[in-house]
C-alpha cells in the first residue's frame, strides 16, 4: 500500500509549532518541500491555514500550495520550499537593519494593500469582554496551576523586576480597561481579514522578497492593531529573545532579569509607529501596544513547562501591562 510517506526523503525537521509537525522532504523527482501535518482531531488550525493560503496563492508574498489533502488520519499541508531564506527573526538578531526594514516595508504594504480591506463591522462591548476574558484573565489563571511553583509571582498584587515595583498582570490590565478612552481606540478599530501571526519567526526572506508563513485564526478580534500587535511582540516585546534571558529569583515575587535586545530595535519601532500613526492614527497606536500584551499574555501557558524560564516572559509581560497602563493614562479619561 502507498503511505503518505512513501518515495520520500526526510531530510530537517523544522521547528515544531502547537499541534503539527513541520519537516523539510524530497520527493522522488528530488524535489524538496515542506510538509505540515496533523492527526485529524488536531488539524484544525491546519486546515485553516491550507484555506487560507489557497486563497491567496495569486501573490508572491504567500507561500505556494503544492497539496493540502486528508491522509490515513491526518491532514497534510504541502508548500513550496524557500531553500535560501532566512527568518525576518535571524536578521533582526544579525542586526541587519536594511534587510529587516525592507522586509517590514514590502509586509506592511502587502498586509495593507491585499489583506486588510475593511468592512463596518464594529465590536460589542461583549466580545471585548471575551477576548479579554479567553486571552488574558483565563491565561493567568492556567499558569497558576501549570506553574505553581511560581504562584506568588502570579497572584500578588505587585512584582519587584530589577530592582522597580509594578503592578501584576491582572490589576494593571483592570486599570488600563477603566480608562474610556482607551476602550474606545480599541473599539475605534474596523475589523478586516488579517494573517493573524505575523511574528518575526513566520515572516521569510527570501530571493524574491517576503513570504508570509503560518496564518493564524486564534485571534477572536481581527483588525489592523491585532495584527500590528504581532510584528510588535517581536520588536518591542522581545519575545525571540527571552529564551536566553540571564535571571535571578529574589524572594516570592522578586527577580532580576537581563535580556539583550538588538539595537537596531529602536530604529524598527520608530519605523512600526510612523506607519500604525499614518493608516490608523495614535488610536491605532495605542490598539496595537494593547494587543500586543494581550498576544503575550496569551502566551504565557506555552512557556509554563519551561521551569525558571518562565520568569523572562511572565516578567516581561509584568511590564508591559505596566507601560500600557501608561499610554492609556496618556490618552486621557
Ligand atoms: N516553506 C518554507 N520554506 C522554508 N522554510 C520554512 C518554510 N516553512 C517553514 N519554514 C521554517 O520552519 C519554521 C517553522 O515553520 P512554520 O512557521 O510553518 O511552522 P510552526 O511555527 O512550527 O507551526 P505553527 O503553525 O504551529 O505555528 C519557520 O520559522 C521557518 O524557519
Ligand atoms: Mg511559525
Amino acid at each position: 500500500m502507498k503511505t503518505m510517506f512513501s518515495d520520500l526523503k526526510l531530510l530537517q525537521k523544522l521547528q515544531g509549532g502547537s499541534k503539527s509537525v513541520t519537516a523539510v522532504f524530497e520527493d522522488d523527482l528530488g524535489q524538496y518541500f515542506v510538509r505540515k501535518m496533523a492527526p485529524l482531531p488536531q488539524a484544525s488550525k491546519l486546515i485553516y491555514q491550507a484555506n487560507w493560503l489557497k486563497q491567496f496563492q495569486m501573490f508572491s508574498e504567500i507561500p505556494r500550495v503544492l497539496r493540502a489533502a486528508y491522509d490515513d488520519g491526518f491532514f497534510i499541508l504541502d508548500l513550496n520550499y524557500y531553500s535560501n531564506a532566512e527568518t525576518l527573526s535571524h536578521a533582526y538578531l544579525n542586526e541587519d537593519l536594511n534587510s529587516v526594514s525592507e522586509a517590514l516595508g514590502q509586509m506592511l504594504s502587502f498586509a495593507q494593500s491585499k489583506l486588510h480591506l475593511q468592512s463596518e463591522i464594529q465590536y460589542s462591548d461583549k466580545l471585548l469582554a471575551d477576548y479579554f476574558d479567553s486571552k488574558v484573565y483565563q491565561k493567568i489563571e492556567q499558569c497558576r496551576f501549570l506553574v505553581s511553583k511560581f504562584e506568588s509571582f502570579l497572584v500578588s498584587k505587585t512584582v519587584v523586576i530589577n530592582g522597580k515595583e509594578y503592578l501584576n498582570v491582572l490589576p494593571a490590565f483592570q486599570e488600563v480597561l477603566r480608562i474610556d478612552n482607551a476602550r474606545r481606540a480599541l473599539k475605534a478599530q474596523t475589523a478586516c481579514l488579517i494573517h493573524g501571526d505575523l511574528t518575526f519567526e513566520n515572516i521569510l526572506l527570501t530571493n524574491n522578497g517576503v513570504v508570509l508563513l503560518d496564518p493564524n485564526d486564534e485571534n477572536i478580534l481581527s483588525d489592523p492593531a491585532v495584527e500590528f500587535g504581532k510584528l510588535l511582540q517581536s520588536v518591542h516585546g522581545n519575545y525571540e529573545q527571552l529564551a536566553q534571558a540571564r535571571i535571578q529569583i529574589q524572594g516570592p515575587q522578586q527577580c532580576v532579569v537581563h535580556v539583550e535586545a538588538p539595537k537596531i530595535q529602536a530604529e524598527l519601532l520608530k519605523m512600526i509607529e510612523a506607519e500604525i500613526v499614518r493608516r490608523h492614527g495614535p488610536l491605532g497606536v495605542f490598539a496595537s501596544y494593547f494587543h500586543e500584551t494581550v498576544h503575550f499574555v496569551r502566551l504565557l501557558p506555552y512557556k509554563a513547562r519551561l521551569g525558571s524560564g518562565f520568569i523572562p516572559y511572565f516578567s516581561r509581560a509584568v511590564q508591559l501591562v505596566n507601560e500600557l497602563k501608561e499610554r492609556a493614562e496618556q490618552l486621557g479619561r
